[in-house]
Parts: C-alpha cells; sequence; structure tokens
C-alpha cells in the first residue's frame, strides 16, 4: 500500500500513544524502515504486519486497530494533507457519501500505481444512503466504519453506521447503513 497508509499508522501510534510504543509495533512487525515515502508503494503485507503488531503492542483488538486508523486517517492525515480535496467533495455529508464512487478517481491523479477499492451508492434518502464497498484486500471493513465516523465528525453531521453485509461471511462485498440527522436537511 502506499506509503503514505504506513506513514498515517506511524503517526496515530506516536500521537495518541508515544514514539517508544510505535518503535516496539515496528520491531514486532519486523519493519526495518526510518521513514515510509508518501508516494513510493510498499508490500500490502508491511500494512498488515503493523497492523497486528498494534493489537499486541496497545492491547486492542484489530477492530479497533482498523477503526481508530479510519478516523485518523480522515479527521488528520487527509484532512491536514488534502483537506481542499476532502471537504470540496460535498457541502453536506449526503452530497459528501453521493460523491465517494468517484472519490478516489481524483486521488489517483495525485498518487500513481493506486489500487484503491471502489464504492457504490444505492437507496440515497433524505437522511441516509446505502454504502457498498468492494475490495480485493480483505479484512478493512472496520477502517471503512472508522472514516465514516470520520467524515461524520468533519461534517459535524451525527450518524450512525451500520455494517449489514459481510464480505468475510461470504458475502461477495460489503454493506453499511450510514443514517444521519436534520442538520443535512439545509
Ligand atoms: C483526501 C482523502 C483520501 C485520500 C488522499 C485517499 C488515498 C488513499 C490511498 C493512497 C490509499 C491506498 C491504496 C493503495 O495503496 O493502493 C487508499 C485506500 C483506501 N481508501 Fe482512500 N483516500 C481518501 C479518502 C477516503 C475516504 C473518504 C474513504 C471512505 C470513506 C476511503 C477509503 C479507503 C479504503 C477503505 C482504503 C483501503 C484499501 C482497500 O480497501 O482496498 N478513502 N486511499
Amino acid at each position: 500500500m502506499h506509503g503514505m497508509i504506513n506513514k498515517s499508522i506511524e503517526d496515530l501510534v506516536t500521537i495518541q500513544f508515544g514514539a517508544d510504543k510505535w518503535e516496539a509495533v515496528k520491531k514486532k512487525a519486523g519493519v526495518t524502515e526510518t521513514a515510509f515515502v508518501s508516494n513510493q508503494s510498499y508490500p500490502d503485507a508491511m500494512t498488515y504486519g503493523l497492523v497486528g503488531a498494534a493489537t499486541e503492542v496497545l492491547g486492542l483488538t484489530a477492530d479497533q486497530v482498523l477503526y481508530a486508523f479510519g478516523e485518523f486517517w480522515v479527521t488528520h492525515t487527509a484532512f491536514k494533507g488534502y483537506g481542499d480535496m476532502l471537504m470540496s467533495a460535498g457541502r453536506t455529508i449526503g452530497e459528501f457519501l453521493d460523491y465517494l464512487p468517484l472519490f478516489h478517481t481524483r486521488v489517483a491523479l495525485i498518487f500513481p500505481n493506486l489500487k484503491p477499492p471502489r464504492f457504490e451508492c444505492s437507496d440515497r434518502h433524505e437522511n441516509g444512503i446505502t454504502l457498498h464497498y468492494f475490495s480485493d484486500r480483505p479484512g478493512l471493513s472496520m477502517v471503512v466504519v472508522g472514516m465514516l465516523n470520520g467524515i461524520s465528525k468533519l461534517y459535524k453531521t451525527p450518524a450512525v453506521v451500520t455494517h449489514t453485509k459481510f464480505k468475510d461471511k461470504g458475502a461477495d462485498h460489503d454493506e453499511f447503513l450510514v443514517n444521519w440527522g436534520a442538520a443535512d436537511q439545509k
């Protein structure tokens, strides 16, 4: 995965738990890089290894680490580095999610060799949407839940995310219902 993802895991662990914990995570994962180059691709196994090591070092479940990473990615990494692109994707959380299927097409203009996930939307109504997530990478659905929570924070619109179809339980993709309140009805 792109170096920016690994760098974001580094920032999350360092900021929320401390530099010594990050060194322990790297050591446990067998990662010797002193710094991740943001537009360089690293093997996916390295990213999964860092997440696995973080669960052991921090005493968290994989779902907790993935969720925390998803939220941190949106509210910290993406917002600080690409805030204009992120926030110009919609004036409201509903507009943002409508646009999500096209989002990584824009991201791919900045990052070459991207292997991004695919999103589809259905059943859009005033206060909610059904989001379909397709990825060749296994086990990352909690990252999406964390990201959606981060987006709800950026738009200051409380939202409830319900995971309704599970690829790791045999469905052909993951599905989420996202429901938000009256704040989107401006
Ligand atoms: C400015 C904002 C964003 C940037 C710059 C960005 C960039 C990236 C990059 C570089 C990757 C790694 C892909 C690879 O290395 O092949 C990635 C993966 C991913 N992105 Fe985004 N992204 C952004 C916003 C979002 C949002 C808003 C969502 C969904 C709510 C999202 C969902 C994901 C997921 C789930 C992955 C993991 C890979 C997978 O599922 O296969 N991203 N993104």
